[in-house]
């Protein structure tokens, strides 16, 4: 599939003041430092792009959920983080609406960069207040989405700003598309998703939709637990989803689904707990599951290794604790083997595939965590349906 919507390519941005939308919404220390700066970096094309051809550019995100204005959630690392990452200054208005940020976006000259404050400080952000977005528009005369992360969110700075402005998309919003878009639409076969995480509820709408699409659908991490109950074997102390335990039921005899036939137990999550591996239906009563097995790890690494194409979505185990990282690690360690296109989605497996140093072994790992989901169910995004569709636009041609 290729995008649909106008991108920064289509349109002469030079000298224009641009309202880019990225998601800096990053992880911090308790001391404020950036701790994953991912999303910074990955937004950087974007900025690079546009201060190229000599736009004036306004970034704006949201970092958190604060109610109301609080320190705690200043974008301030983000600009310092930025600055560094841009080799210059990158200045922070103090609100992101107001005179004060009105006059720093006049005064911009071309290939500026500035940030505006969090946009979450104003609660008119969340409830996509019009009047809000209108005055957010009011600073600049082109609207760019490059925040996929929050493409989810009909938000004022995602979604209402795109009724007043020009809208298209970033750099990294076009590559986030084409990547999840051509996997689902387009796949190279066999297709084969993997989803993980704890709750089977939060992965309904994706099963529903990739099932009748992929050639098979492994499943690890906490919500293989349901699928054992659903089968009616004992699962210990392991997490249970109950309510999605009759959705587990309907669709755990298909034979494209491949859930792991051994596990690691261990009597507790901790740090320093040692698990065993033990076959499915020999789960104690005492114990929990905390991650796929070795039996599993292999059968899921043959499948990757002949895969064309492969989602996944959801770490195989609690795999922040290295005993319990096994089935994680061998499942990224297949995709980066495997010549499939491999697309990596959801916060956590990012993280997870990051943290191994995996990353760039991928073909595509996404920003997005709810946002990818969303995009897997087949949802059509807010942030994304705003935007300008280049079918019915001639391309004014400027960027290339
Ligand atoms: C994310 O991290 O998933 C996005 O930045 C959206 O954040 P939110 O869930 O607070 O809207």
């Amino acid at each position: 599939m290729r995008l649909v919507k106008r991108t920064i390519r289509d349109v002469d941005v030079g000298s224009r003041r641009v309202f880019v939308r990225a998601d800096f919404n990053v992880p911090q220390d308790d001391s404020g430092r950036v701790v994953d700066d991912r999303r910074i970096v990955e937004s950087l094309s974007t900025i690079r792009a546009l201060t190229g051809a000599g736009a004036k550019v306004i970034l704006a995100s949201h970092l958190g959920r604060p109610k109301g204005r609080d320190s705690k959630w200043s974008l301030a690392p983000i600009a310092e983080r930025l600055g560094q990452l841009l080799g210059k200054e990158v200045p922070l208005a103090p609100d992101c609406i107001g005179p004060e940020a009105s006059l720093m976006a006049m005064a911009l000259e071309r290939g500026d960069v500035m940030l505006l404050e969090n946009v979450r400080f104003h609660p008119e952000e969340t409830e996509n207040d019009p009047v809000f977005a209108k005055k957010l528009a009011s600073l600049a005369d082109l609207f760019v989405n490059d925040a996929f992360g929050s493409a989810h969110r009909a938000h004022a700075s995602t979604e209402g700003i795109g009724h007043y402005l020009p809208s298209v998309a970033g750099l990294l919003m076009e590559k986030e598309i084409e990547y999840l878009g051509n996997a689902l639409e387009d796949p190279s076969r066999p297709f084969v998703a993997i989803l993980g995480g704890a709750k089977v509820k939060d992965k309904i709408g994706v099963i529903e939709q990739l099932l009748p699409k992929v050639d098979r659908l492994l499943i690890g991490g906490g919500m293989m637990f349901t699928f054992y109950r659903a089968m009616g074997l004992e699962i210990g102390k392991s997490i249970l989803d109950a309510e999605s335990l009759d959705f587990a039921r309907s669709v755990s005899e298909d034979p494209k689904i491949l859930l792991p036939s051994d596990v690691v137990v261990a009597t507790e999550v901790s740090a320093d707990a040692s698990g065993s591996v033990v076959d499915r239906d020999s789960i104690p009563h005492d114990q929990l599951g905390l991650d796929i097995g070795t039996e599993s790890a292999r059968a899921f690494r043959e499948v990757i290794l002949n895969a064309g194409t492969v989602v996944w979505n959801g770490p195989m185990g609690v795999s922040e604790i290295p005993a319990f990282a096994m089935g994680t690690e061998a499942v990224a360690k297949a995709l980066a083997e495997s010549a499939c296109t491999s697309v990596v989605g959801g916060g956590d497996t990012a993280a997870a595939v990051e943290r191994m140093g995996l990353a760039s072994a991928m073909s595509h790992v996404s920003t997005g965590g709810g946002a990818s989901l969303e995009f897997m169910e087949g949802k059509n995004l807010p942030g994304i349906a705003v935007l300008q569709d280049r079918r019915e636009i001639q391309t004014e041609g400027a960027l290339k």
